[in-house]
């Protein structure tokens, strides 16, 4: 029985990879995909969710517009990681799929108050502005998730955007704080883990060599965004954040981690959207999300290679 999923992102070329890992995975049913302010602003994150809609064989997938801007800070981009489209690396061209009319906060809300309990689980892979506006609205939609899988935080990696802070709980450290309170069951992929999913030359070849559009729009992705953080970190490979959201669908064991409680900074300006994870267990205060650490990179490359491949 597939998982019901919710794909809440900003893309991002590891948006974009994750979203076709999604499409390429029978363990998962794409309800439908809400796009936020973050990497790009939204109307630039809307548009590149239904590019990559159309590259999986998938116009008819839901795909609506969110939040603009976080709850409680000017918005923060990322173009000097994603370039100036959010999808910079290959020529693409506009999608011809509709934009939803709905506020991707109105449906999520309108979708969890439909569901059963326990039925969807929502995967958000940038700043949780969407996600935190509809609890904050919403309460009751709780009972309809299964689980929250994100792609934010890091402890011993520290972070990427500010000494403290990686991108995502950065941008909106507000709209985090409130998702890691909300008493939903959470699993984190922090830059811990993300840090260790290198994409070596190796790895963009092996995209490239399938011989498909996906697998040629993925080398070209992979080639561009890992410049700046193979340049940055001095690594082989730069960091594939957002696919291991959903590699933890399809095959959990993949990751290891601890069930602990993370705090976010939403204070001081120099620690702010530092997630605080008290991985020493070190406070008395309650664990509330499973915090990832480490992962078998090699089996997340190859399910992630073999299920590209199944894409056109
Ligand atoms: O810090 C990495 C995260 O920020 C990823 O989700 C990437 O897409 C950007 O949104
Ligand atoms: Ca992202």
């Amino acid at each position: 029985m597939p998982r019901n999923i919710i794909i809440d992102t900003d893309p991002g070329q590891d948006d974009a990879v994750a979203i076709l890992l999604a499409f390429a995975s029978p363990e998962v049913n794409v309800l439908g995909i809400t796009a936020v302010a973050g990497n790009v602003p939204l109307p630039l994150t809307q548009k590149n969710a239904r590019i990559v809609c159309e590259l999986a064989g998938k116009p008819e997938t839901l795909v609506f517009a969110g939040c603009d801007a976080p709850m409680g800070r000017k918005l923060v981009t990322a173009e000097h990681v994603h370039g100036k489209t959010g999808l910079d690396g290959p020529q693409l061209n506009d999608p011809v799929m509709p934009l939803q009319d709905q506020h991707a906060v109105d449906w999520i809300i309108e979708t969890l108050r439909a569901a059963p309990a326990n039925s969807v689980t929502l995967c958000p892979l940038g700043p949780l502005t969407n996600i935190a506006t509809a609890l904050q609205r919403a309460p009751d939609i709780i009972n309809a998730i299964e689980e929250i899988v994100l792609m934010g935080g890091g402890y011993f990696e520290g972070g990427n955007i500010t000494p403290a802070a990686e991108f995502n709980i950065y941008v909106d450290p507000q709209a985090a704080d409130i998702v890691f309170r909300a008493g939903v069951p959470l699993t984190v992929m922090p830059l811990d883990v993300t840090h260790k999913a290198l994409t070596t030359a190796d790895h963009i070849a092996g995209f490239r060599s399938m011989g498909t559009h996906v697998g040629d729009m993925v080398a070209a992705w992979t080639d561009f965004f890992e410049r700046f953080d193979k340049e940055k970190y001095g690594s082989e490979g730069a960091p594939l954040h957002d696919p291991t959201v959903i590699a933890y669908l399809i095959k959990p064991d993949l990751f290891t981690g601890r069930h602990i409680n993370v705090e976010i900074e939403t204070t001081s300006e120099l620690t702010m959207g530092a997630t605080v994870a008290d991985w020493w267990r070190v406070s008395d205060r309650a664990p509330n999300c499973t915090f990832m650490g480490d992962l078998d990179a090699d089996g997340f490359f190859d399910l992630l290679t073999e299920r590209l491949a199944r894409l056109g």
